[in-house]
């Protein structure tokens, strides 16, 4: 939600800006603006809409030579988005680039008017930068400055600011927002996050909750809210072979799904021991901690918790252990009942979700045992679980996601093995049979479905007119549904809702009428005929069915108007390989269209805001 660039060095700092805010702009795209050091003085930049006409605004008007810049692009959250309401933010004495939300933003903004101040914009942020700068007047000490102002704020934020009278230095605090400082060959970089600055970084170093850090062209100085000088830690910076760029695909969406097979692979194949048997102890996790579990809470949102959805189901079957299901957001309000040892998995590709670091906020204050899934290393929730394990799906860069949910639903699947095999409720060879389709056949299987990519043509371009749509299942299928329906949605903006396939008629089928799309989903073979009966309950209403079925279901012309055959897998797998034939349509259907794929309008990638 938001993202946060800053450079200091000899090179130029505009481009290395511009860089950054391209890389960074899945984190929001409305407005996107930089300052920059210059012989002159402090210049801004800024206008609305995305980084490439930041680009071009800065080209046609001037570009801004100096070595020393911070820069922004932003999701809004106070006021539209506009020039005016676009980052950085300027008060009196330096100019500031913010991420979060200042809670007490009203109060704060009365009293800075009453001291004088004139306000420009309707963010939040310009109150932070006025309230920094009156404190700043007083005894000309940029660290002393942050710390009373950090002391007057509520909220989760990162800032990161320049003074005026300290032209080559980039000042930032971070509090429940990620921010990353590196070390290059040129000088020193502040980031949102570590792959926006993948092309410099030599050494990395996550800033640490409420840590001032100051940056300068050879230095970078730790001070606590004390302004007591330590030493920050830094740590070789190394992008494991995973690339920030396109790659030569026309999106990030597209080349995350190619991904997938390889991310599926990596996130099974390191957890299963020379047997094929599920091994956690490369996380960490001791043998013993998977046989005292009495039931299992989920948290997550959007994806996260579709993930969780299969993997409740998967749980449930073989390890059979009670699993609740809960969205983060909801967390706090409505939480689980716990019985007995109830471990809390929190599942965030970012690692950064507010209403899921709130969550697992709240189940450890409960007394929960907490196990992070998460995908990016040392964010937050995976440095405050109990024990984390990694999906290492690679940067995901699409707002929409693929791979992230798809490493997800496969560590979830190898958790319900080994929580199986400890509790014995399945034999161990059957554990090794499913870790072995999980590694082998499933990705596989994925594979299968993305090299069909052209079959979804003449689905795509039936439904891309629509005005709603449905997808129903049964079982597992039912488990895959709603984010079949989220993916379609997300990124075509055609309304679609996801309902098990026996409920369509408790209701929902009134909206059934000629030409309406809908997608029955059949991987589970042993559910199909009762599917069948929904199917024929849609067509008799002039319904246009898509049928994603098992590839042994015979004669399904005689049920669809499209059709598309989805490799036999193990049923309780199957939404991994369902999902996939999903996030093909939205894709495809999103190109015809004429939508931009990786940037859906009103969304950001990590979401940082309650
Ligand atoms: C949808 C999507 C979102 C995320 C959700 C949680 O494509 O990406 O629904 O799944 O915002 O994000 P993380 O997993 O980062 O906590």
């Amino acid at each position: 939600m938001c993202g946060i660039i800053g450079y200091t060095g000899s090179e130029n700092a505009e481009e290395i800006l511009i860089n950054g805010l391209h890389s960074l702009e899945y984190r929001g795209y409305d407005s996107a603006g930089v300052s920059v050091s210059t012989p002159d003085g402090i210049k801004t930049v800024k206008c609305e809409g995305r980084v490439s006409l930041l680009e071009e605004k800065l080209s046609l008007f001037g570009n801004l030579l100096g070595n020393c810049g911070i820069g922004h692009t932003r999701w809004a959250t106070h006021g539209e988005p506009s020039e005016r309401n676009a980052h950085p933010h300027n008060s009196e004495s330096l100019t500031l680039v913010h991420n979060g939300i200042i809670e007490n933003n009203g109060e704060l903004k009365a009293s800075l008017i009453e001291l004088g101040y004139i306000f420009k914009s309707d963010t939040d942020t310009e109150c932070l930068a006025h309230l920094l700068d009156s404190f700043y007047r007083k005894d000309n000490d940029p660290v002393s400055a942050i710390i009373k102002t950090v002391s007057c704020l509520k909220g989760s934020f990162a800032f990161g600011v320049i003074f005026k009278d300290h032209p080559d230095n980039i000042y930032a605090l971070r509090k429940d927002n990620p921010l990353i400082v590196a070390e290059g060959e040129k000088g020193y970089f502040l980031a949102s996050d570590v792959p926006a600055l993948s092309a410099y970084a030599k050494k990395v170093c996550r800033v640490g909750e409420n840590e001032i850090v100051c940056l300068s062209s050879d230095s970078c100085r730790f001070y606590d809210l004390q302004g007591k000088e330590f030493g920050g830690i830094f740590e070789d910076y190394d992008s494991n072979g995973f690339s920030a760029s396109k790659d030569g695909y026309d999106y990030f969406m597209l080349k995350e799904m190619y991904e997938q097979p390889e991310a599926i692979r990596r996130a099974v194949g390191h957890r299963l021991n020379i047997n094929g048997l599920p091994d956690f102890r490369v996380d960490n996790i001791p043998d013993s901690f998977f046989e005292n579990i009495d039931s299992v809470s989920i948290v997550g949102c959007g994806s996260a918790s579709h993930a969780g959805l299969v993997g409740k189901s998967i749980m449930e079957k073989i390890a059979k252990v009670p699993v609740s299901v809960n969205i983060a957001s909801e967390y706090r309000y409505e939480p689980p009942v716990s019985y007995g040892n109830t471990l809390t998995v929190c599942i965030s590709q970012s690692g950064e979700t507010a209403d899921t670091l709130a969550a697992l906020r709240c189940s450890k204050a409960n007394g929960s045992v907490t196990l992070g899934i998460v995908n990016v290393v040392g964010s937050t929730i995976a440095s405050e679980c109990d024990y984390v394990i990694y999906t290492n799906a690679g940067p995901e860069i699409a707002v929409a996601t693929t791979k992230g949910y798809m490493t997800q639903v496969a560590v979830l699947a190898v958790i319900a093995a080994k929580i199986s095999l400890n509790k014995n409720t399945v034999s161990e060879t059957y554990v090794k049979e499913f870790c072995h389709e999980l590694l082998y056949k499933i990705p596989n299987a994925v594979n299968s479905v993305l090299s069909r990519m052209d079959e979804m043509d003449l689905i795509s371009e039936r439904i891309k007119d629509c005005e709603y749509l449905f997808f129903i299942g049964r079982g597992s299928d039912n488990c895959a549904a709603p984010e079949c329906s989220l993916k379609l949605k997300e990124i075509s903006y055609i309304h679609s809702e996801a309902y098990a396939a026996g409920e369509l008629k408790h209701g929902t089928l009134s909206l059934i009428s000629d030409g309406v799309p809908v997608f029955a989903l059949a991987a589970d073979m042993k559910l199909f005929e009762k599917t069948a009966s929904n199917i024929r309950e849609v067509k008799s209403r002039g319904g246009y069915v898509v049928l994603a079925c098992n590839e042994k279901i015979e004669n399904t012309e005689a049920y669809a108007d499209a059709v598309f055959m989805l490799p036999d897998v193990d049923p309780l797998l199957s939404p991994m390989v369902t999902v996939t034939f999903a996030q093909c349509v939205a894709y495809k259907t999103t190109l015809l269209r004429g939508y931009d794929v990786d940037h859906p309008r009103n969304l950001a990638k990590s979401v940082t805001v309650e």
